[in-house]
């Protein structure tokens, strides 16, 4: 059974073209899903429709959860600036009640899991971007959702603090067998983190390309299958001519 599935859904702004034209995704439970394609494609439309934020014109989409089972990752961190980062990971608790020691306890957890532990007290502006990012993850995993929508959430880092996140990222949605939809522009970060690449074309699901790599290390990474797939993907892109 699919804890999330879109059957020929569409989508269209009032006044506009359609942005989502007939999507088609099956999300299996403790799957990790990336959307990849070209910008204005429909990746962060899909992914708000996924979520509920947007309601579909017509086909139907089935989550097997609540809407507390789900966590959302925004392109940029969107902490609140007068809260420190504890605080800010507890902000989906902190809606419904007052944080209890046991909820205090298990988001300093998640912020020592990524490293962050000595800067729980911090406010947003006290933190540099990449220890944003990993403060907006932590929110999003505190209220251990079974399904994790992320758009783009490392795009505006560098490639060092991104790989470390990458890493963090999977071995966070391993521990909490988090099922996960993961929206990227980077063909080898897809290739990296996702079991399926969904390509995104004019608002469809033109193409899901497995992924099976025997490991995610380092070898692996730079390792001749990696690189395989990450041709693969770049064909079903149509980039072909630009390699
Ligand atoms: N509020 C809106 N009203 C009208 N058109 C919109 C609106 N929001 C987005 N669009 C259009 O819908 C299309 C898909 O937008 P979307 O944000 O889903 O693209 P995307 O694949 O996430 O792109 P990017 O990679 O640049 O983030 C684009 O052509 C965009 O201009
Ligand atoms: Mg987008």
């Amino acid at each position: 059974m699919s804890l999330l599935s879109l059957r020929d859904v569409r989508f269209a702004f009032p006044g506009w073209p359609p942005t989502v034209d007939g999507a088609d995704l099956a999300v299996e439970e403790g799957a990790f899903h990336c959307l990849v394609g070209r910008s204005g494609c429909g990746k962060t439309t899909l992914l708000k429709i996924a979520a509920g934020l947007l309601a579909p014109d017509s086909g139907r989409v089935v989550f097997h959860g609540g809407p507390r089972d789900i966590g959302f990752v925004f392109q940029s961190p969107t902490l609140l600036e007068w809260l420190t980062a504890i605080d800010n990971v507890l902000l989906p608790v902190s809606l419904h009640h007052r944080p209890t020691g046991e909820e205090r306890a298990r988001a300093l957890q998640l912020l020592q899991q990524l490293g962050l532990g000595e800067q729980a007290r911090k406010q947003p502006r006290q933190l540099s971007g990449g220890q944003q990012s990993r403060v907006a993850l932590a929110r999003a995993l505190i209220l251990q959702p079974k399904l994790l929508l992320l758009d783009e959430p490392f795009a505006a880092l560098d490639a060092i603090t991104r790989e470390e996140l990458q890493r963090d990222l999977l071995a966070m949605c391993r521990r909490q067998r988090t099922t996960v939809l993961f929206v990227t522009h980077d063909i080898a970060e897809a290739v990296y983190l996702a079991d399926h690449v969904d390509v995104v074309e004019s608002g469809r699901i033109a193409q899901e390309i497995p992924i099976a790599l025997p490991d995610r290390s380092a070898a692996t990474r730079y390792g001749p299958a990696f690189a395989g797939l990450c041709a693969q993907v770049r064909a079903a892109l149509h980039l072909e001519a630009l390699a």
